[in-house]
């Protein structure tokens, strides 16, 4: 059969790798993919953008495809799925309604406090002087968060109280984030260490997907301004067993049960970005309701399963039925980004050494590239993800390092410590 990716960065690419292994999938196309993408055996590109919802279900009509998956959540709150779904085609995803989750910060407390699942505490806002009084009163740090998606630009970590009341300022008077920042969160700070939860819901049961964690911030030591994720590994020791159990039966399970509670069941992959303190309790920061991106390159090395039997388990409600089978190998991915991201940079840059980094455990992602006269040129700020399997993770390190040494572009960078934390805690 042939599916539809939508998106065009290098979740979309390990997606469209994976499912192009599937012996049932003739052709993958993705809309609108990448040089990765391009030049990957079995997929091909479609000149349509993954937020051109109307265009896309037209085309997947017209293209006789059999299954959507979209990549991206914006698609996903402005309901890709419904449309979808009402033109009778398969789409792999939640509804608006539940995507909700994502879409609005405020509507995820709300799921949160039902479920009784443990989060930050938090105040919301639509006016200024209210949530400025309440900054007086509260201790710093503190987190202003705007409602609505805002391209993960929306979280400020305020150190002091003048960093929260501008962070207010620029989202309830100056718009900066537009609609998306109208109505504000004001939340506790919590400490501990971050992990990616990443399940698969089928509106009843939830089927983990294998632990991993990415790295938010841009520069070596976590410090720096935050970006989309500068690298991702799997396992993650943080995640064991107990942690896990504790994730599955203090969050996922109940925030499954108070979606269906609500009449909005979530189908799809629900990826719970969680705080675990340091004696192993789970709080969620936020949801996302699509596969994390570095996350998703270094779990689709390591998934062994056929991805569309899962995605159909999914949509059909056998998520207790199914099992998922992971390489016992570790897997790390490094982004290398382009000079200037996560702010603005330069674009066009020729790629060189793409070829000589693939073999049979590294596996180069592409995100932010471009075909031009038959060169992969850069084409975003984060611009690849090589990933890399090894028995350990000290050795998928090394590979992927490795890789990464035989890549380059102008204004090229990578942080060196991907794995770090997992590294320090094992030892
Ligand atoms: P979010 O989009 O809500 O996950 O926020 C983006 C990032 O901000 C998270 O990945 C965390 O690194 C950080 N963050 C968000 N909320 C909190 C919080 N309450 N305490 C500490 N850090 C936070
Ligand atoms: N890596 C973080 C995210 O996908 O939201």
């Amino acid at each position: 059969m042939k599916v539809l990716v939508t998106g065009s960065g290098g979740r979309e690419h390990a997606l469209a790798w994976k499912l192009a292994q599937s012996d049932r999938i003739s052709e993958v196309l993705v809309a609108p993919g990448n040089a990765g993408t391009a030049r990957e055996p079995g997929v091909c590109n479609v000149p349509l953008e993954a937020d051109e919802n109307a265009r896309l279900v037209a085309f997947a009509i017209t293209e006789d495809v059999e299954l959507v998956i979209p990549g991206p959540e914006a698609p996903l709150v402005a309901g890709l799925v419904d449309q979808m779904e009402r033109a009778g085609m398969p789409c792999f995803g939640p509804t608006a309604a539940a995507a909700r989750l994502e879409g609005s910060k405020v509507f995820s407390k709300e799921v949160l406090d039902a479920a009784g699942a443990p989060t930050a505490g938090f105040r919301e806002f639509t006016a200024l002087e209210p949530a400025l009084a309440h900054v007086d009163e509260r201790p710093a740090p503190m987190v202003v968060k705007a409602d609505g998606l805002a391209a993960g630009k929306g979280v400020i970590i305020a150190e002091t109280r003048d960093e929260a009341r501008v962070a207010l300022r620029d989202m309830l008077e100056s718009r900066a984030f537009g609609e998306a920042g109208l109505r504000v969160l004001v939340e506790d700070f919590l400490e501990g260490e971050e992990a990616s939860f990443i399940a698969l819901v089928d509106g009843e049961h939830v089927l983990p997907l294998a632990s991993s964690q990415d790295h938010k911030a841009r520069d070596d030591g976590d410090r720096g301004p935050n970006t989309g994720g500068m690298g991702a590994y799997s396992p993650a020791p943080v995640l064991d067993s107990d942690v896990q159990a504790r994730v599955m039966n203090e969050v996922m399970h109940p925030v499954v049960r108070a979606m269906r509670d609500k009449g909005t069941p979530f189908r799809g992959v629900l990826y719970a970005g969680l705080m675990i303190s340091p004696d192993g309790a789970p709080r969620v920061l936020e949801f996302n309701v699509r596969f994390g991106d570095p996350e998703c390159q270094p779990l689709m090395m390591r998934m062994r399963t056929d991805l569309l039997d899962l995605i159909e388990a999914t949509r059909e409600g056998r998520l207790d039925k199914v099992r998922v089978s992971w390489d016992p190998r570790c897997a790390l991915g490094v982004v290398m980004a382009s000079g200037g991201y996560p702010g603005s940079y330069a674009k066009g840059h020729e790629i060189s050494g793409l070829d000589t980094a693939d073999n049979s455990s590294v596996k180069v992602f592409h995100a932010g590239t471009a075909m031009n006269d038959g060169e992969v040129v850069t084409a975003g700020g984060r611009v690849l993800c090589v990933t890399a399997l090894g028995d350990s993770l000290p050795e998928a390190r090394d590979r992927a390092y490795d890789a990464v040494s035989d890549i380059s572009f102008e204004g090229a960078f990578h942080r060196s410590d991907i794995g770090a934390r997992a590294l320090v805690r094992q030892q």
